[in-house]
């Protein structure tokens, strides 16, 4: 048998900000002496980071009242307490430099009519200082970073090659597998150093935010390697998805001055967050809009069955909109018939960001069950739990942790790579059973569809695991996720034999991805009996810091099994208080 071997000094796996941001990091520093493999499951500029619309966070103007213990402690306040304090300081810290850096590289960043950097209001935060590009500034983000990067040679990318799984031995990164769509062959991929910049897990949900691909594959690849993946029972759900596809409204439509309203026309945010009304955090605006649906004051779309509220920026004028808002009039006009100028827009929560992830310390390195870092491996973006979002993440804070990371990690891998003599590899057993593995699906000749099975865990997910949690309802999607699973192996099977760009494989081990990483969900979930951020429980109403300020570990157990850990929480500066807004 062929072996297939590629070898870089460092492998990045996947495109979005974070990816590019360490790409970037990588070849300032160090340009040519470091060789760069960039892989991505879609063509490059297609990451999902394109669609983040409203805006990164950081603290530009000191002299006008912001301050970076300020913006430190609106995100620990807004993560519930969760958050690890030393690895927000790093982040509000790098923040800054972040948004200059973007600006030199040609990032059009909107502006006061001085000239100076515009920042707008989000959740959450006590000042406005969230930057933006009206509102499409993931895109202009990752334009700004693939044309840095396109500056560099000594980089190649892989773009639509899927990484199956990574390899780690004596707890060392020793490389990991990717199938070429081109001719369907499994890959093994040498390097020194690694980083997983894979994103979230939100298409676990059908109503989302999220693009059809961020089916959580980074993450599951983690638990498979025997790593922990941290407080996974803290999936996001943002307050304004469009009604009935769930494209993102931008919480910046709230942030330019939008409201909130029932259909009583009341701006009830006045009932749950007097003080910071429309801007309160995510999940306490989320669970708001969820009671007035659920008392009668929402609306019913006859078509989706969706229960919604509004959200109305009509006061705003044509001119604002169009200014600050073209997108969402646009998304609004063409996915829900809504010209926002005149009308209310349709909207309820919908699942948008994963606060847990790969379990990090604060420098972004992956670490072992022991805490112990797992050499040569780095992890970027929203797929780390370094953690900053703790139970519930403001608002643009996430791609500023996509900038950070990626600066944080380019440096630390590069240094890890210059330091190491040789990339090695597994024995060539293992790739060949990783083959094996990967082709077990193709070889079976009847059963049923991944498609039923991806749809039913998103059901499950939608139903059991949303805004508002119970412990027998969570145990009832538990028993179906682990169906599920022993249906994938036992029954689940690819259509379509052939090898070239096998898209139906893919969705199949897509779809194992995202039933391995549901059950950890469900699992964590199920374990913390209270309510904190954005897992709240009707059947444990209270924050119990006595008994739950401490994160989950998550840790393969046996074949198939997972088993819970805790660890504490790093609180070095703010005590946790009671939240109000
Ligand atoms: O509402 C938004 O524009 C989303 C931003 C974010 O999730 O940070």
């Amino acid at each position: 048998m062929r072996l297939n071997v590629i070898e870089h000094d460092v492998v990045i796996v996947g495109s979005g900000i974070a990816g590019l941001r360490t790409a970037v990091e990588i070849k300032r520093r160090y340009g040519e002496k470091l060789n760069v493999g960039l892989i991505s499951k879609v063509q490059l500029m297609r990451s999902h980071s394109v669609s983040a619309e409203g805006g990164t966070a950081a603290v530009i103007y000191k002299e006008e009242g912001d301050s970076l213990a300020l913006h430190a402690w609106d995100t620990i306040k807004g993560s519930d307490f969760l958050a690890d304090q030393d690895a927000v300081w790093l982040f509000v810290k790098l923040a800054p430099e972040e948004m200059r850096l973007l600006e030199h590289w040609g990032m059009p960043w909107s502006r006061r009519p001085d000239g100076r950097l515009a920042q707008r209001a989000f959740g959450g935060h006590t000042y406005n200082r969230t930057l933006f590009a009206a509102d499409k500034t993931g895109f202009y983000e990752m334009q700004t970073l693939y044309n840095k990067l396109l500056e560099y040679d000594g980089w190649e990318r892989y773009d639509e090659w899927f990484v199956t799984n990574i390899h780690i031995e004596d707890n060392e990164f020793r490389g990991l597998f990717a199938i070429n769509p081109r001719d369907g062959e499994v890959y093994l991929f040498k390097a020194k150093a690694a980083v997983l910049a894979t994103g979230g897990a939100g298409r676990l949900y059908s109503f989302t935010t999220y693009a059809h691909t961020v089916t959580g594959d980074g993450l599951a690849m983690a638990l498979r390697a025997g790593l922990p993946l941290k407080d996974m029972e803290f999936i996001q759900f943002h307050p304004t998805g469009l009604v009935p596809s769930g494209i993102l409204i931008t919480e910046a439509a709230r942030g330019e001055g939008g409201y909130l309203k029932n259909n009583k026309g009341e701006r009830f945010m006045a009932r749950y967050a007097p003080q910071k009304m429309e801007l309160a955090p995510r999940d306490i605006v989320s669970r708001s809009i969820m009671m007035e649906i659920k008392e009668g004051r929402g609306f019913v779309d006859e078509a989706s069955g969706y229960e919604y509220v509004h959200l109305d920026l009509t006061h705003l004028g044509e001119e604002k909109i169009n200014e600050r808002l073209p997108a969402i009039r646009e998304l609004a006009m063409k996915h829900a018939g809504v010209d926002p100028v005149e009308e209310p827009i349709p909207i309820r929560p919908v699942a948008h960001y994963t606060m847990g992830g790969i379990h990090t310390d604060s420098y972004y390195r992956a670490l072992n069950a022991e805490g112990r870092w797992v050499r040569g491996l780095f992890v970027a973006g929203e797929a780390a739990a370094a953690s900053i979002h703790g139970a519930n993440r403001l608002g643009s804070n996430s791609t500023t942790e996509c900038l950070v990371s990626g600066r944080i990690v380019g440096e630390l891998a590069a240094e890890y790579a210059l330091r190491t003599k040789e990339a090695k590899g597994p024995a060539r057993e293992r790739v060949e059973r990783e083959e094996s593995w990967v082709y077990h699906l193709v070889r079976k000749e009847r059963g049923t569809p991944t498609y039923q099975l991806r749809r039913e865990l998103q059901e499950t997910m939608n139903s059991k695991f949303y805004v508002f949690r119970e412990g027998d309802q969570m145990r009832d999607g538990a028993l179906k996720i682990e169906k599920l699973e022993e249906l994938m192996w036992s029954e689940a099977y690819v259509e379509d034999k052939s090898k070239v760009y096998n898209t139906d494989l893919i969705l199949a081990l897509e779809t194992l991805n995202m039933i391995e990483v549901g059950k950890v969900i469900a699992r964590s979930a199920i374990a913390r009996a209270e309510s904190r951020g954005a897992h709240y429980r009707i059947d444990f109403k209270g924050r119990d810091d006595k008994e739950w300020l401490k994160h989950t570990l998550t840790l393969r157990y046996g074949e198939r099994d997972v088993r819970l850990i805790y660890e504490p929480v790093r609180i070095d500066t703010w005590k946790p208080t009671e939240r109000r807004y």
